[in-house]
């Protein structure tokens, strides 16, 4: 026998006879029990770091109350009877729909029949802030403007250009103005500023989104994105998350419900691929410190989007009035994206939504989800 397997063999007899000293039922219980407290303690600590310390505690505690005989299934019940009603709700006001098509068609009378159901709609002129943003009637003044341009080329298919020459057209147009309200212009842009247009906000953002995740693949190889949003950040970015299999980290906001860069910066590692900031965030209203942003994005080489959905269309008009607005284009150092909506403030109907990108190198990972894409230069 050489001296290695004697060894072993000395280990063998020493260990077997340490642990002749405990029942075998110990034996096999204790390293499970170990691993399943390992395990918990893991997903607390993970817990812990995504939600912070009150929700982890406040989850725990009603895990806890749930083990109380009794207590589970009276929520479940409680919350069945909600859903119960929602739906029967809703199946009560579809009484009298039409699930087949008719056997002798309705023709020109379908007209009359969509009016008077519109009747049905509750009134929102003027009274739905943050749903509908076109006041007045359909039939006079901006809004009739809009409703006939609308319906000049409710057929086309921008994906062919060559024959529809004239929304491709449009299309740039609109990019290019936009991109000039926003910075575009300014040496401090890099003069490379290029995007296109969206079906709304949401498409907008997707699409910035995904650019951001492709992008930062391509140029640090990262496999396994996250981003981070202030928790006044729209729901659009939730579903970025989930689409496009990014690891979403809501950031608290400041006492005047800004965006925290310090609470932003802590959740910043190696995986990082975007933050996010608004001018301004749809719950408030509020301009998060977008310069502030822009400086911690770059000294992190990661992307960084302006939310402009809501404000892109007015801040560049306030300042112009003498308002005292913070930085919040593409001026500032670090932007990589922003998104801006021509459909707020009566500009177009809903969607119509402009993304727009620093560079070509930023937008040309993306895959178009529309049918569209041209550079504003
Ligand atoms: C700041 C902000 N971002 C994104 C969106 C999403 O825009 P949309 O509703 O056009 O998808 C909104 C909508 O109000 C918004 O206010």
């Amino acid at each position: 026998m050489d001296s290695c397997s004697t060894s072993i063999s000395h280990f063998r007899v020493s260990a077997n006879s340490f642990l002749s000293r405990y029942e075998p039922l110990a034996l096999l219980l204790v390293p499970l029990l170990s691993l399943l407290l390992a395990h918990s303690l893991r997903s607390f600590l993970r817990r812990l770091s995504e939600k912070g310390l009150k929700a982890t505690l406040l989850g725990f505690i009603m895990n806890a109350v749930k083990l109380v005989p009794g207590v589970k299934g009276y929520i479940d019940a409680e919350k069945q009877k909600v859903v119960d009603k929602l739906q029967s709700d809703s199946q009560s006001k579809r009484v009298g729909w039409t699930t087949e098509l008719p056997s002798t068609g309705l023709g020109t009378s379908v007209l009359e029949k969509m009016r008077e159901e519109k009747m049905n709609d509750p009134v929102w002129q003027g009274k739905c802030s943050g749903t509908v943003y076109i006041g007045g009637s359909e039939s006079d003044g901006h809004f009739s403007v809009i409703n006939e341009a609308c319906s000049m080329f409710a057929h086309t298919n921008p994906l062919h250009l060559d024959v529809f020459k004239s929304v491709a057209r449009f299309e740039a147009e609109v990019v290019a103005m936009t991109a000039a309200l926003l910075g575009s212009k300014e040496i401090s842009s890099g003069g490379q500023i290029c995007g296109n247009m969206t079906s709304g906000g949401t498409e907008s953002i997707l699409l910035a989104v995904k650019s951001s995740r492709d992008y930062m693949k391509s140029k640090k190889g990262i496999a396994r994105p996250e981003m981070i949003i202030p928790l006044s950040g729209h729901s659009a970015y939730d579903k970025a998350a989930q689409y496009f299999n990014i690891k979403l980290w809501r950031a608290p906001v400041d006492k005047n419900f800004k965006a925290d860069v310090k609470a932003i910066r802590r959740h910043i590692n190696k995986n990082t691929i975007l933050i996010v900031g608004s001018a301004p965030g749809f719950p408030h209203g509020i301009i998060d410190p977008i310069e502030e942003l822009g400086h911690l994005a770059s000294s992190f080489g990661i992307c960084f989007h302006v939310d402009l959905c809501l404000g892109g269309f007015v801040l560049p008009f306030a300042r112009e009035l003498g308002y005292p607005i913070p930085p919040f284009d593409f001026s500032v150092k670090g932007v990589s994206s922003i998104s801006v909506d021509v459909h707020k403030y009566g500009l177009a109907p809903k969607g119509t939504s402009v993304v727009l990108y620093r560079n070509h190198e930023i937008r040309k990972v993306r895959q178009c989800f529309t049918q569209n894409a041209y550079g504003s230069n």
